[in-house]
């Protein structure tokens, strides 16, 4: 089992480059399943999902072929198996994404049920109730669901609540079903606004992508593309905010600040000093950081991607600050080991009271989730002496080479087995 040794107390100073984002890229690469022809993805990142992904999109009869660092190229010409296996989809929820291509390409998928996850229960109802909108006739058995559909037709889907790889999904499937679909309260994330601009270059009628109302118009078949993912912009925060947490500077080159908003403004509130332009983004931060109040929401407000980073970053602010969580039920899991670190945060249902103290204190601490991880990684970065992040294969699932990239602004950090 990999390890994570920390030596905190060095202000990071230098330059990142940012990876593509993993959020976009998962669904960039299940659209391949809804072309006969060859999708050549560029700025693809090297992570444990992505890994996942190209084996259940392999094991389906695709062939994926990996070009040079970051430019994958996929053929889904023929798709002989249809299925997403519980052994996947229990890693990586992500794999629901396969649902909507397929149903809407060959009219059949079977795709196990993703059940429960360690942030919260995260249920599929809405991805099944927008396929049957279209016309998809989808059972569950056997923790799987099956769906069928001879063609799928243009309808009106009203959403329950904003769900991100729901509004993919029913994006992809309505590119190739006939007529027009309307997605109402859609997800406005700009993950959702990158899929939508590379199934247009594929040949689909989508508007509306990055509003609450997409409307998509169906056509007969979608052809090949070449196209680059956009950034990594969770990734981009959790730079910014260990930036803050250490007092550092920081240039963070191929990153969007346009997709950062309520981070960006979060970190001015917390003391730091922020410019950009198009492609990268510079940071400051001369002080300790003053504590800052916020609550998750969909996009274009707090992400909850960025929740647990910012916990860290109040653990050593000054003052006291309340974040509430309202997108999963469980994703304060992170808590308890920040209190390993001496950190003093109070949960009261789905708000943390944070009382930031002067220094956390270094301690063997265990990564539970993605983001998680990350929060950890902050912490250990700000603490006295050395954390030892157990459990780390959470963090390979979503931050290309962190520890490399974090090495090389002058954190002191190295992955031991
Ligand atoms: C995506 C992101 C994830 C991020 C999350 C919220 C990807 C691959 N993952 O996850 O990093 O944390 O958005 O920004 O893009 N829900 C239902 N029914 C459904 C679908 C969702 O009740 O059919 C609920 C979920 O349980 C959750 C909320 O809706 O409480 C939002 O979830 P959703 O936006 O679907 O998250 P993901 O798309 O899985």
């Amino acid at each position: 089992m990999q390890k994570l040794l920390i030596q905190g107390g060095c202000p990071l100073k230098g330059e990142i480059t940012i990876s593509g984002a993993k959020n976009a890229a998962l669904p960039l690469l299940c659209a391949s399943l809804l072309t006969m022809d060859t999708v050549e993805l560029r700025n693809v990142p090297e992570l444990m999902d992505i890994t996942t992904m190209l084996s259940l999109l392999q094991q389906m009869g695709a062939t994926t072929n990996l070009r040079n660092h970051a430019t994958i190229e996929l053929s889904a010409r023929y798709i002989s198996n249809p299925t997403a296996p519980y052994e996947m989809v229990k890693t990586m929820r992500a794999a629901i994404l396969v649902l909507g291509p397929l149903v809407a390409r060959i009219g059949e998928a079977h795709i196990s049920l993703p059940g429960g996850c360690a942030i919260g229960l995260r249920p599929v109802d809405q991805h099944i109730k927008g396929l049957q909108a279209m016309g998809a006739e989808i059972v569950i058995e056997h923790g799987y669901i099956r769906a069928q559909a001879s063609k799928l037709t243009g309808a009106r889907i009203l959403m329950d609540i904003v769900t991100v790889t729901g509004t993919e999904n029913l994006m992809m499937a309505a590119t190739l079903a006939s007529g027009q679909t309307i997605i109402e309260n859609a997800a406005r994330e700009p993950e959702i606004i990158d899929l939508a601009h590379c199934l247009n270059q594929m040949g689909a009628k989508i508007t509306g992508a990055g509003t609450d109302i997409i409307s998509i118009e169906g056509v007969k078949a979608l052809h090949g593309v070449s196209y680059e993912v956009m950034p990594d912009r969770i990734e981009t925060g959790t730079f910014l905010t260990a930036a803050t947490a250490t007092a550092g500077e920081v240039y963070l080159r191929n990153a969007r600040a346009e997709t950062l908003d309520a981070v960006l403004s979060k970190l001015l509130e917390a003391g730091a000093i922020i410019d950009f332009d198009h492609n990268q983004i510079h940071l400051v931060m001369k002080k300790r950081p003053q504590s800052v109040n916020l609550r998750t929401a969909p996009y274009p407000a707090f992400p909850t991607d960025m929740q647990a980073q910012f916990m860290a970053l109040n653990s050593i602010a000054e003052g006291t600050a309340l974040i509430t969580e309202t997108i999963f039920e469980n994703r304060f899991m992170h808590v308890q080991e920040l209190k390993r670190l001496n950190a003093d945060i109070t949960v009261e249902g789905n708000t943390a009271v944070i009382r930031g103290i002067q220094q956390l204190d270094g301690a063997n601490v265990m990564a539970t989730d993605l983001r998680a991880s990350a929060s950890l990684v902050i912490a250990g970065l700000v603490a006295r002496d050395e954390t030892t992040i157990d459990r780390i294969y959470h963090l390979d699932r979503g931050y290309e080479s962190i520890e490399r990239k974090l090495s090389s602004v002058g954190a002191q950090i190295k992955r031991v087995t």
